[in-house]
């Protein structure tokens, strides 16, 4: 059996995360590999509640961490354990670096975030961590049309990529510029996945 793979995609809003997590998804079917994709928040009880909020309005920054964590609980004892242990290649669109941005930039502490999350949630092997300006962010999710929702705001925004790039000396991490087109990122994404360590 071969080894499960924990590959995960992070950034801002309107990096392209989950265009290049398909891509990817495909290659290793390609290679003979099962693949699961999976994206948080996901689409159980707790994901759902998340969506609502980026529409409606947040919730309160304690009970907006506590359901992060609550999905991930669930995508982790459900999903993403089982895959792993199975042999499977696990690619997510966002997971607790995801948690320690957005929620860091509402005032939490990122190394506490991650702490709780690294307590039951499993290390990747790989981070890909797909990098644009926060401008080039906004008007590739149509901030001008008015459709950014209440997670997409410029100063939140900002306070994420750099929360996200502070990742970047961590030894599974690599940070691709993805300002450029599909298939550039694309092939810098192979690159570093054959190249992880
Ligand atoms: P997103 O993947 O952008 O959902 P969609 O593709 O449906 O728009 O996720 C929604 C928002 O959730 C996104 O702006 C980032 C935020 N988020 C957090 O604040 N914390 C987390 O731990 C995760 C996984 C996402």
């Amino acid at each position: 059996m071969p080894q499960g793979l924990l590959i995960v995609f992070e950034g801002i809003d309107g990096t392209g995360k989950s265009t290049q997590a398909r891509r990817l998804g495909d290659w290793f079917a390609e290679q003979g590999r099962e693949v699961v994709l999976g994206r948080e928040p996901t689409n159980g009880p707790w994901g759902r509640r998340l969506r609502e909020s980026a529409e409606r309005g947040r919730l309160p920054p304690d009970e907006e961490l506590e359901c992060f964590l609550n999905d991930r609980r669930e995508h982790v004892s459900g999903t993403i354990a089982p895959a792993l242990a199975a042999g499977k290649v696990v690619i997510l669109d966002r997971y607790y670096f995801s948690s320690m941005a957005y929620q860091g930039s509402r005032g939490f502490d990122p190394g506490e975030i991650r702490r709780l999350n690294e307590a039951f949630a499993p290390v990747p092997d790989l981070l890909i961590l797909l990098d644009i300006d926060t401008d080039t962010a906004l008007s590739r999710i149509g901030v001008r049309d008015g459709s950014a929702n209440e997670f997409e705001q410029r100063p939140a925004l900002e306070s994420c990529r750099r929360i996200f790039l502070s990742l970047r000396d961590d030894p599974f991490v690599r940070v691709i510029d993805a300002s450029g087109p599909v298939e550039r990122v694309a092939r810098q994404v192979l690159d570093a996945v054959g190249h992880p360590g």
